[in-house]
């Protein structure tokens, strides 16, 4: 579905779920042979934790880091291995994958990793062990992501604040840290996703002050790593507005948030910036409501300037 922009669009298309031109089964947006690994991949296939309180609707809620494997998995990944902290949540994921892509089980391209991923120790044996069972790793995505309860400044709690920035950057670094170490060389494409929020560059609302510095924070860390890995392709994206509990929590609801998107949307989304065709949007920031072929159209202009980078707004300050 293609819909009038809820927000300011960077593209004359606005959409609201999966579309051809990030289709899992275009050629050109094959995985094979990429070893994927994906943060927050573990949420919301364990239908028995689906209550009341977590799902109002009558579908349960999935998650985006969950969705995204489903992608690389249906596009052919080796390997696509999620980590959380949750060990039942990862292997209910595992299974309804496995379930779901035909081929996944028998070749064993599903694997999964508990750890915390503000925790060094877990964080660097979980990526060991990966690369010790795949081998060298191409992609990673960030998902993982933590939602502070909404509370304005003067009143928020210091330790709900602070574990944002905790899950959110810090997090981000360790896992970051750790695919470096262990991506493939440098003359093969790797290619590093985080899954931002718009809420990092639009300032709308209150009582979001740790998840947008955090959110925007990491923006900014990548960048860093960008420079730091000319090899790498590092983009950040915001998915849009996917029912889940981060969504919900964010919003202060129990319920149900009207008028989101579908999850295939950031999804796909992301797979498409894990292919070739987006090696434009190298260092960038975009939104996964955006048009991609829209954008292919202004890739030289997209490529050669700040256009979809985080700078001060409103003065001409050039980092080219
Ligand atoms: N939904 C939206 O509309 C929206 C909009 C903008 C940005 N985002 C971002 O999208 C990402 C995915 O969130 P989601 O919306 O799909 O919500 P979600 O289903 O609740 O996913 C969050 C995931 O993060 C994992 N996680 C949280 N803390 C962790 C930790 N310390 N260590 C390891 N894993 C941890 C959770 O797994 P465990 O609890 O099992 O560890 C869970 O799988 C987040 O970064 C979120 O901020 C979402």
């Amino acid at each position: 579905m293609t819909g009038p922009p809820k927000f300011p669009s960077f593209t004359a298309k606005f959409h609201n779920t999966s579309y051809p031109a990030i289709d899992p089964a275009l050629p050109g947006l094959s995985a094979a042979g990429k070893n994927v690994v994906i943060t927050g991949g573990g949420t919301g296939m364990d239908y028995s934790v689906v209550t009341v309180e977590t799902c109002s609707n009558d579908h349960p809620v999935i998650g985006i880091g969950y969705a995204t494997a489903l992608s690389f998995a249906t596009a052919g990944a080796a390997s696509v291995t999620l980590i959380g902290r949750r060990a039942t949540q990862l292997q209910s994921a595992k299974h309804a994958i496995e379930d779901s892509v035909p081929g996944s089980a028998g070749r064993s391209r599903i694997h999964v990793q508990s750890a915390d991923v503000v925790d060094q120790e877990q964080v660097t044996a979980a990526f060991q062990k990966i690369a010790d069972t795949v081998g060298p790793l191409n992609i990673l995505v960030n998902g993982a992501g933590y939602a502070a309860s909404p509370s304005n400044v003067k009143s928020a709690n210091v330790e709900e604040w602070w574990k944002a920035c905790e899950v959110n950057l810090k997090g981000t670094f360790l896992t970051t840290q750790a695919f470096v170490q262990h991506k493939v060389p440098d003359d093969q494409e790797s290619v590093i996703l985080y899954i931002s929020s718009g809420l990092s560059h639009v300032a709308r609302g209150t009582g979001n002050s740790a998840y947008a510095a955090s959110k925007a924070g990491a923006i900014r860390f990548f960048t860093t790593v960008q420079l730091e890995h000319p090899e790498t392709r590092v983009v950040c994206l915001h998915p849009g507005t996917i029912e889940t509990d981060v969504l919900r929590k964010s919003h202060n609801v129990s319920g149900s948030v009207p008028n989101c998107d579908d999850v295939s949307l950031p999804a796909n989304t992301m797979l498409w910036l894990a292919s070739p065709e987006a090696n434009f949007v190298k260092g960038k920031y975009i939104w996964a409501n955006w048009n991609v072929e829209e954008m292919k159209a202004r890739a030289a202009e997209i490529e050669g300037s700040d256009l979809l980078s985080m700078k001060l707004s409103g003065w001409p300050f050039t980092s080219k």
